[in-house]
């Protein structure tokens, strides 16, 4: 009994302090009708008490950050472990949470073995990927963001193992399988950097239309990854457009860079940046969810994977409340 009651402690010690108390109704509450959903990794999620906290009490929605792609599902060849995965579906199941599948096809994070396939290899690969996914998660994953980032910043379909073996038909396949296997599930093409109305995000409706006119696409993801240089241009009109086709939208991955240090100027202008991300979605019928790329400045692919900018989520590294995390308050409650 008492060394059970050590290992309690020692357990529950491993696991950190609790969350510090957010002011205000939580952002879920807040949003309505709306999806508020953040990024999650799970092993931050099951070893720390007060990250697990915030994602339960603050969020409806949350997205695997790494954990359901190929290159962490499959990294060797038949080498397939969907354990970490599982366990951010069933944590998000217990706290009435919707789980974004995130992603089946996507030019990065692709494991080396499959760079190296060619021909019918690859394409048997790919769908039988997409196939393993699909089937293993069946309904419990109501909405994937299925082709993600396939097209280059100059409008044309971005250079990829999928489009150098499979051509550019491999988009429409793709979608198809997914359809087929999952016809309840709401399935996305999700983009970076076609924000505002610029040749990607053209493309992007080209190919959107195209999907929608076949009945196999429900809805654009518009990922979001600002900075301080602010909300590209046509961002509310760019919604607008791919709402007039009929789709929903979703911003999918938003944050706000910050070139650091971060002072209270740009703590400040990164508010007035997300303000507007928040109420672009809320003004707009056909956007159904904000996702935010991580809440917390400690644990953000910003500060990790660009250096000299950081500081890019809600909340700072010690979980509490910067000046975006009360503007997108104000901005979900208009
Ligand atoms: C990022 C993760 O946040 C990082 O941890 C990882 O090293 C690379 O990928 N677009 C996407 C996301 O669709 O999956 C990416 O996530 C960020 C850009």
């Amino acid at each position: 009994m008492a060394l059970l009651v050590v290992v309690a402690v020692a357990r529950d010690r491993d696991q950190g302090p609790p969350a510090p108390a957010l002011p205000g109704t939580p952002l879920r509450e807040l949003a309505g009708e709306r999806r508020i959903g953040t990024a999650v990794r799970g092993d931050v999620l099951e070893g720390t008490r007060a990250y697990r906290e915030i994602v339960g009490t603050q969020f409806s929605a949350v997205t695997p950050e790494n954990e359901m792609k190929w290159a962490f599902v499959e990294p060797e060849r038949g080498d397939v472990d969907l354990e970490p995965a599982d366990r951010i579906v069933r944590a998000a199941g217990k706290a009435g949470q919707e789980v974004r599948g995130h992603t089946l096809v996507w030019f990065f994070q692709v494991p080396p073995w499959v760079e190296r396939l060619k021909g019918a290899e690859l394409r048997d690969a790919v769908l039988g990927h997409v196939q393993r996914m699909v089937g293993h998660y069946g309904d419990g994953i109501p909405v994937w963001d299925v082709v993600n980032e396939a097209i280059a910043d100059d409008g044309q379909l971005r250079d990829s193992v999928f489009l150098r073996e499979m051509g550019p038909g491999y988009i429409e396949d793709v979608f198809r399988l997914v359809r087929q296997l999952t016809p309840k599930a709401r399935l996305y093409i999700n983009e970076i950097g076609a924000d505002g109305i610029n040749p990607k995000s053209d493309k992007l409706l080209e190919i959107a239309r195209d999907l929608k006119g076949k009945g196999l696409l429900d809805g654009v993801g518009l990922q979001s990854h600002f900075n301080l240089k602010g909300i590209p241009d046509g961002y509310e009109e760019n919604l607008r457009r791919f709402a007039e086709l009929g789709l929903e939208i979703a911003i999918t991955e938003a944050d706000v860079g910050i070139g650091l240090p971060a002072t209270p100027d740009k703590l400040a202008h990164q508010a007035r940046v997300y303000r507007r991300i928040v109420r672009a979605c809320v003004t707009q019928p056909a956007c159904k969810g904000i996702t935010f790329w991580g809440f917390s400045d400690r644990w953000s692919w910003i500060s990790e994977t660009q250096p000299g900018q950081g500081a890019a989520t809600l909340l700072g590294d010690d979980l509490r409340p910067k000046p975006a995390f009360r503007a997108v308050q104000r901005a979900l409650r208009g």
